[in-house]
């Protein structure tokens, strides 16, 4: 059950994430009755701090990234005595016995470590893997025969850095943790919006005939940002906006659009789906990419910090994707992500194919006056809409392209869940759905390993800040 008393270790602790929100989310479900009454939260870092130390830090971080703690003094004090620090060298397997003194200090079961754990990896992914065996050695894994209550284990993206990576960060897991124990958190599914998007496939009659290669001419995804980098030059560098957005959120967008309807609503029914459409996604060529990939890097992106002064980086790209099975055959998916474009929007448009003749317009012949579209809203706007034309008032017989729009915000009042909150509440209760499982963080590498090989070596184009990327990206809509 929800309430089931457990330990939080955060590896990372003093990470911008855990800043901006872990420590905002785990505080928010306390506040909300969602964390059990004495609950630990060990924060785990290298440098030196004592308990109370490590309290002022989560204190003041709270204060700036969460309105609710700041409104609350009473709950915020409660909820600080709740934290607890230990200092580890990642890579030092001694090191690890100070976090299991730490984990048994206060509530021993038995005097052994078996107690529910949950630790959460907010770390670089060249530590993960080095973490994870050590806290296999220190007997805090999840295959310890002996031990009667829960472990988890959360990993927070990039999760690998290419196909290799993974699979070997998968291996040492593997060894350590069981499948049905491991959560691969890509925070685009815990979005509202986003879990729409199967409720809004398959419990529409309307809608759910049509979602096929017979109707759909082609769908657009589009993951736009109006700010560069901030202050990850280095991160940038070794990643680049192919591994930080399309290798996850990019492709966990396009999954849930093309994905069959799942047997049930298992976790892994769900992921078998979602699986088969990522083992479908056509990988790219150097012959391919030549008509199917676009890469841009923002003007002065080689000015920032962290940044070599001939960076090859992409900040921007746009792809043309195929998903090579029955239902999709033929249609194309575009997917154009960037740093630092016109605006920040988020939203996947569905254009539908022309009926047979064209009667209206102006354009008199054209193939289609107003194609029909599903366009969702992911961020900022959280919203369906359909565009389909209409005759506009007067004489003549012409039709304007009109909307039908659902808003989230107009419609649904009250404290939605962010994807933290709604993740980490998973994670608690153990539900599988929303994370990624292990097949398909390795299908989605071979796609992006086969993208990135392609382009090996080719510049990106220069784009002017708060533009839509390259000249050349225009035909990916
Ligand atoms: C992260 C990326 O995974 O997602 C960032 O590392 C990006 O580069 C962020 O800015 C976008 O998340 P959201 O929820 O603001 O769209």
């Amino acid at each position: 059950g929800t309430l089931d008393n457990f330990t939080i270790v955060i590896f990372g602790a003093s990470s911008d994430l855990a800043s901006r929100k872990l420590f905002p989310s785990i505080f928010q479900l306390a506040r909300w009755g969602h964390m059990p009454e004495s609950f630990r939260l060990i924060g785990v870092g290298r440098q030196e701090q004592s308990h109370e130390e490590f309290r002022a830090f989560v204190r003041s971080r709270l204060l700036e990234h969460s309105p609710e703690a700041a409104g609350d003094a009473a709950r915020l004090d409660a909820f600080c005595l709740r934290l607890f620090y230990a200092r580890v060298d990642l890579d030092d397997p001694a090191s690890y016995e100070v976090l299991r003194d730490e984990i048994m200090r206060e509530e021993k079961v038995g005097g052994s470590t078996c107690r529910n754990l949950m630790f959460y990896l907010s770390i670089p992914p060249s530590l993960a893997p080095a973490v994870v065996r050590n806290l296999g050695k220190a007997g805090l894994g999840g295959r310890e025969q002996s031990c009667t209550g829960w472990r988890k284990l959360i990993a927070e993206k990039p999760y690998g850095h290419d196909l290799e990576s993974a699979r070997e960060l998968n291996r040492v897991i593997n060894e350590v943790f069981e499948e049905n124990q491991v959560y691969r958190i890509d925070h685009y599914l815990g979005k509202e919006p986003v879990q729409n998007i199967m409720v809004f496939r398959f419990s529409n009659g309307i809608f759910e005939p049509l979602w096929n290669r017979q109707y759909i001419a082609q769908v657009q995804i589009t993951i736009a940002e109006d700010f560069g980098i901030r202050d990850r030059g280095a991160y940038y560098e070794e990643s680049g906006l192919l591994r930080d957005i399309i290798q996850n959120h990019g492709l966990q967008l396009l999954t849930a659009i093309a994905m069959e309807p799942p047997v049930d609503l298992s976790a892994d029914s769900i992921r078998d789906e979602k699986a088969k459409v990522l083992r479908s996604v056509r990988h790219f060529t150097p012959d391919s990419v030549r008509e199917s990939v676009v890469i841009g890097q923002y003007e002065g992106y080689r000015n920032e910090k962290n940044v070599a002064p001939d960076s090859k980086v992409e900040t921007f790209a746009a792809v043309k994707f195929h998903v090579d099975n029955w239902r999709w055959s033929g249609v194309p998916f575009y997917m154009k992500a960037g740093k630092n474009l016109a605006k920040r929007v988020t939203e996947i448009v569905i254009t539908f194919r022309c009926p047979p003749q064209n009667y209206y317009g102006p354009s008199g012949g054209a193939a289609c006056c107003t194609p029909n579209q599903v366009v969702l809203g992911i961020q900022p706007d959280e919203t369906v809409a359909i565009r389909f034309g209409a005759k506009r008032p007067g004489e003549q017989m012409i039709t304007d392209p009109v909307f039908m729009k659902f808003d989230y915000r107009d419609t649904f009042q009250g404290e939605g869940l962010t994807p933290y909150h709604r993740l980490l509440l998973d994670a608690i209760e153990g539900n599988q759905m929303n994370f990624i499982r292990k097949d398909s963080v390795e299908y989605s590498w071979e796609i992006i390993d086969s993208l990135k090989n392609s382009i090996d070596g080719q510049v990106p184009e220069q784009y002017p800040v708060h533009s839509w990327g390259p000249e050349s990206s225009r035909i990916y809509g």
